[in-house]
């Protein structure tokens, strides 16, 4: 096995991904690939889409996901799950526990989850999560859901760019090293026991076998943050994570709201 290139190697992550996969060199973004397959009638089981780079990658809100050659994960897992169209934040929320615990057993590094989607790791973003389901309404159920997950490992050589600069960050600080363990091989390891570890919650998703995992990670818990929706940013203070995965914030006027990821984004002060 080679591992020269920045890219991955098609029998490393044979090896260490346990579902049916498909590598691409490049795409826009995994997520769109993954939903364009999800209508052939051959492909009824969790199906997995990584690629090397996208020049498309797509976050929360319709912002864009950073995705260098070289430097990251950018994957998608098509699955379908038997949940109700409100149950699907548990998908997301169930990727964000296994990335972390992914990231726990290869390094010594303590990530956290800030809620709803979002990895941080020393107060920047290392990676985000990005859950896109598709309603039949015939049969009143989900028909599909496309799970993406898009991870900086390694420093871009260039940097971020300017608008994200200040809030991302990759797991190693380094840019891709040639020849340690930290090149290649860590990435195909790591996208292989972060869908080990998701698999183990999908299994039993309706029942959210993954609350306290998600929990005991979470980083806002009675931070004061923004709460900020496409009309209005307000101040709050984070209070706790609920069973259905709101999160219950206190105003300054006492009033407390379970807030539902939607539309929501939260900065912290
Ligand atoms: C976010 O930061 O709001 C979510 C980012 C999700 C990025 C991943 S990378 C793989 C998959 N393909 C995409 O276009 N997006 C997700």
């Amino acid at each position: 096995m080679s591992y020269n290139s920045t890219g991955l190697s098609d029998e490393a992550l044979k090896k260490y991904i346990p579902l049916d996969m498909i590598h691409l060199t490049e795409v826009d973004s995994t997520n769109t690939y993954a939903k364009s397959l999800a209508g052939k009638k051959e492909i009824t089981t969790p199906l997995v889409i990584l690629a090397d780079s996208q020049h498309g990658g797509r976050g929360r809100l319709g912002r864009s996901f950073f995705s260098e050659d070289g430097t990251g994960i950018y994957m998608s897992i098509l699955l379908f799950p038997e949940i109700s169209p409100s149950d699907i934040q548990h998908i997301t929320t169930a990727a964000a526990a296994a990335t972390c615990r992914a990231i726990e057993a290869l390094t010594d590094l303590s990530p956290k989850i800030k809620w709803v989607n979002d990895i941080y790791i020393g107060g920047k973003k290392i990676a985000g999560i990005l859950t896109e389901g598709s309603f039949d309404p015939v049969q009143g159920k989900i028909s599909h859901a496309v799970l993406g997950i898009g991870i900086n490992v390694f420093s871009p050589a260039r940097g971020f760019p300017e608008d994200i600069k200040s809030i991302a960050a990759s797991i190693f600080p380094e840019t891709y090293p040639e020849h340690t363990d930290h090149n290649s091989f860590f990435r195909e390891k790591l996208a292989g026991r972060i869908i080990d570890e998701f698999m183990v919650y999908y299994k039993s998703i309706s029942q959210k076998p993954h609350f306290s995992d998600y929990k005991k990670r979470m980083l806002l818990t009675s931070q004061e943050v923004s709460v900020i929706t496409p009309i209005s940013c307000t101040d709050a203070k984070v209070i706790d994570l609920l069973d259905d995965f709101s999160l219950l914030v206190e105003y300054p006027s006492g009033k407390r709201e379970a807030l539902l990821s939607g539309e929501v984004s939260l900065k912290i002060k």
